[in-house]
């Protein structure tokens, strides 16, 4: 099969048509839920809600809820359910909903959120003959009207800022036995054919859906909103299209071979988070489902948003958006985030999900990898290349070529017989060695995994109950079951030292192929009826046995990284920070694993889409994101590999990776000029490595994304609703990376004007009064990057081959005043590997200026870590009035600075302070 694919990629690299196999991934009409809920349109909903039920206990209020059969003259029930409204703290409500006695249970994600929702208090209001109304404790209000049901969501300011079921959109497909009659011809009881109910088939693919249909949808509308964001992946622009008149949007986790740009198809990720945005408010909606997802869009202010439509349901208003979530299975779970800006819902967000904790410091620098480094010579000349060429490196990476024949924990010994040696002469340059392990296992008899995975029944079975046999890179393959956790400790333990030899804590690993891909299986991935482990009451028996994969799909790769990240941590018993990379994501995979936007091509729109899908990644949670630099498939030219290299170079994952077939490409198999510009972006990089570990600190703490959307920093800001080619890292840099061919200048938008930002160009130190677009010259060497005016950023200016070597080194602190002479930043420092921060071994300080003082105070009132690094200069940028003299004190030492004017007197350099950042210090300023 490898080989299959390999052919068709040389054929294909040969005649350059690349281009994905629409035919391979179903289309809304194709997938049996999507088309049957999306052809339901009733102009009432059928669901009533029974008030005589309502009962509150704790943060949560309970009621009865019926499905009205609204054709018949009596009120005839037809199924009943419950409904459950929680008050979650800071702002969230949950809305859950399930049959009142489903015939088998339905499953609810178990990994997605970090812990149980911290509830809030609820307040039931009122309640009369049509509505009942609630209220948390920070004066949202929620009013449920009972029939027909709808749930309508206030913020503070008592105005509607979400509706649920306002398009009668809400469905709960009943669990049912298969119907039964009397055959007419034999007089037996047959089964009725109900078509597609109990089993669907794609291309040569029949999925036999044991539990009939059971899909859930539901829509919310969002009064005021302007844009709509959020749910990656996918490939178009960060701000939701109207999906009207083509397909929705699809979360089902998928490896997409040769992906397209601009596309609302699945990709290897699906996170079911979408916010909706305007000036008076932002709202989000978790969609809590692992299920496959499709989601429907309309944006009333699109011009294609037919005009009556707009008339009919909003009286003419433009501002609003719509969003109709479709599931195959689950239960109807969903977490409001009521905002009401865009930083409270990313918090709101994260609170719930986790946030990515602190990274070793090394993965924040650059990676190099490659399908493959052939054997250990590779990699020792390529160790040795960067070198050579002065170019700062902190990884290689090993493809899936390292293993013995595609089996995961085992090393190739012909091309790579001294794994210990080979990590020792990279650790020997402060560097780390990240080997791939995928989660297909090789059925190959004598394989240790694959026998004792088959012995104690570890593996995700089929439709029968027998080992599951698909298609990957071995070969004839089979899947962990994660889902039972004995089989997660047990691929935990795999980490262990003594049993993943050659491996040490400067190993680090890729998780791959963990959507999970089977080649040979419907859209490349698992049968919808394979069978997963289920803890089950004893006794259960036939479809209740058992979780469907359908049920779980989109969460089985978040499983998987799961236990890596636990083996990784027991294999030092929790001393070392672990690093992972993953390629399928879910909601909370952040918490164990950066991700990557998997197979591009070395093309411009590629480059592009790194920006605009790391972004999206980055406000559901992701923010440690990149995408393979240079592009996976083809070649990149040296303008395109320029250019990716300084786009990346300022992604959040910074990684050159590139297919088995294409031509090589480290940086020093270019010609001179280039060569010495991507040297020039990874220095960049280096250059701010603390303010990215900074910015990762800060993450961890307040959820934040790291890189962010300019509508998060500038929310009243209409006109950056839509700008997805540049971004800000924190509040502090703007970046605006060239993504186009062949261009001299770029169009850059400084936000801010009402605020009189200042941006400084990061070269030249020019500022830039706030004022919409401005025009930026982009020879090859320029990477439009500016700093926002009353920031304060480290930087570390010797840069060296790896990040370990530079802990010690000097600071450059770089001042850019604001309109009033101020400035403030922070910098977090640690050992860059270990826990040891949680026992406040760590500084987290601010630095301050105004014209009179800058002050470096520890915002950690016992930090303890003694750093040996130092500030060797602090340049401040648009200084009007410099001062005469400036004085440094730390502790009782007194030294007097000298200081220099450049740039048409708008610089001030202070040369040498010295002073130690393991202390505070002062500076006084006279005039
Ligand atoms: C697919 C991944 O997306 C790619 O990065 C990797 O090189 C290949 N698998 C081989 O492991």
């Amino acid at each position: 099969m490898k080989t299959l694919r390999c052919l068709l990629l040389a054929f294909l690299a040969i005649h350059g048509s690349f281009a994905v196999d629409r035919n391979n991934f179903k289309t809304c009409a194709q997938s049996g839920f999507c088309k049957r809920l999306r052809e339901q349109k009733p102009e009432k909903s059928q669901y009533a809600l029974d008030l005589t039920s309502v009962m509150v206990q704790g943060n949560t209020l309970f009621a009865n809820v019926e499905t009205i059969d609204r054709e018949s003259e009596k009120r005839t029930v037809l199924h009943k359910y419950v409904l459950k409204l929680s008050a979650i703290q800071d702002g969230t409500f949950r809305v859950e909903m399930d049959e009142a006695e489903p015939l088998y249970p339905r499953y609810v994600p178990q990994l997605a959120l970090k812990d149980t929702p911290v509830p809030d208090k609820l307040n039931l209001v009122s309640k009369d003959d049509n509505r009942v109304i609630a209220t948390n404790s920070q004066g949202h209000k929620v009013v449920i009207t009972a029939d027909p049901l709808k749930v309508e969501f206030y913020d503070k300011s008592g105005d509607v800022a979400l509706v649920m079921n306002e398009n009668s959109q809400l469905i709960i497909e009943p669990l049912r036995k298969k119907r039964e009659a009397v055959d007419d011809e034999s007089g037996n009881v047959v089964e009725v054919d109900e078509e597609g109910t109990w089993g669907e088939n794609f291309k040569s693919h029949h999925d036999s859906k044991p539990r009939g249909n059971e899909a859930i949808s539901m829509d919310f509308s969002f009064p005021d909103a302007e844009q709509a964001y959020g749910i990656p992946e996918h490939t178009d622009k960060v701000n939701l299209a109207t999906t009207t008149s083509g397909e929705p949007y699809r979360l089902f986790n998928l490896d997409v071979f040769e992906f397209e740009l601009d596309s609302r198809m699945a990709l290897y990720a699906g996170i079911p988070v979408l916010y909706a945005h305007g000036t008076k408010r932002t709202v989000g909606v978790f969609w809590h489902n692992a299920a496959e997802t499709w989601v429907d869009v309309v944006n009333y202010a699109d011009s294609n948003v037919v005009s009556s439509l707009v008339n009919l349901v909003t009286g003419g208003q433009k501002q609003r958006v719509d969003a109709r979530f479709m599931s195959e299975s689950g239960v109807l779970d969903v977490f409001v985030l009521l905002g009401d800006k865009p930083k409270d819902v990313f918090r709101q967000y994260t609170a719930l999900t986790g946030v990515a904790p602190l990274p070793p410091k090394f993965s924040l620098a650059y990676h190099q990898s490659r399908w493959n480094y052939v054997d250990e010579a590779d990699v020792a000349s390529v160790n040795e290349g960067f070198d050579t060429h002065d170019i700062p490196a902190d990884s290689i990476w090993l493809d899936i070529e390292y293993t013995n024949t595609k089996k995961y924990f085992t090393w190739d010994l012909e091309k790579f017989p001294h794994p210990s040696e080979m990590v020792s002469n990279l650790t020997a340059k402060g560097r780390k060695l990240i080997v791939i392990i995928d989660p297909h296992i090789k059925r190959e008899a004598g394989y240790f995994l694959h026998e004792e995975a088959t012995e104690r029944g570890y593996y995700v079975k089929n439709k029968d109950g027998k080992d599951y046999d698909g298609w990957c890179w071995p070969g004839s393959s089979s899947y962990l079951d994660f889902l039972n956790p004995l089989v997660s400790q047990y691929l935990s333990e795999q980490y262990r030292y003594d049993k993943f030899v050659g491996t040490s804590k400067d190993v680090h690993i890729w998780n791959d192929m963990n959507e999970p891909s089977v080649f040979n299986g419907p859209e490349i991935t698992m049968p919808k009826d394979n069978r997963h482990y289920k803890e089950s009451e004893s006794g259960s028996e036939g479809p209740a046995a058992y979780w469907e994969h359908r049920h779980i799909h989109n969460e089985y790769g978040l499983y998987y990284i799961r236990a890596t990240h636990q083996g990784m941590l027991d294999r030092d018993n929790g001393k070392y920070r672990p690093f992972v990379l993953t390629r399928a994501g879910f909601a909370g995979s952040q918490r164990y694993a950066a991700i990557w936007t998997g197979d591009n091509m070395a093309e411009w729109g590629f480059l592009s889409a790194s920006v605009s899908m790391c972004l999206s990644m980055a406000i559901a949670g992701m923010s440690f994101c990149g995408s393979d630099v240079g592009g996976f498939f083809k070649y990149p030219e040296s303008e395109l590999m320029t250019r990716w290299y300084q786009a990346g170079a300022y992604q959040s994952f910074f990684r050159a990776h590139s297919h088995i077939e294409t031509k090589r490409r480290e940086p020093w198999l270019y010609d001179a000029d280039t060569l010495a510009l991507i040297r020039d972006a990874n220095r960049r990089r280096y250059a701010l490595l603390d303010f990215w570990y900074t910015l990762f600190f800060e993450h961890s703490r307040d959820g934040l994304p790291v890189m962010r959307p300019l509508f998060q920093e500038y929310p009243d800001e209409t006109a950056v609703f839509t700008i997805d080619n540049e971004y800000l890292l924190g509040d502090k840099l703007l970046v605006r990376p060239v993504l186009e061919q062949g261009v001299s200048s770029v169009k850059v938008y400084l936000p801010g004007s009402r605020t009189r930002t200042l941006w400084y160009d990061v070269d030249t130190y020019q500022a830039h009064q706030a004022n919409g677009y401005i025009n930026q010259e982009t020879p090859m060497s320029k990477i439009p990057v500016y700093q926002r005016g009353g920031t304060v950023l480290p930087r570390k200016e010797r840069v060296r081959r790896a990040s370990a070597l530079m802990a010690a080194d000097p600071y450059t602190l770089v001042v850019a005043l604001d309109a009033n002479n101020t400035a403030s930043g922070t910098l977090y420092i640690d050992d860059g590997e270990t826990y040891e921060y949680r026992n406040n071994k760590y500084i987290y300080a601010k630095l301050e200026y105004s014209p009179e003082i800058m002050s470096y105070t520890f915002i950690n009132e016992n930090a303890s870590y003694a750093t040996r690094s130092w500030v060797e200069r602090i340049v401040i940028a648009g200084i009007k009035a410099p001062p005469k003299t400036a004085k440094l004190t730390q502790g009782d030492k007194q030294t007097s600075l000298l200081m220099t004017l450049h740039k048409g007197n708008d610089v001030l350099v202070i040369r040498k302070p010295g002073a130690s950042m393991a202390k505070p210090w002062k500076i006084n300023f006279s005039y």
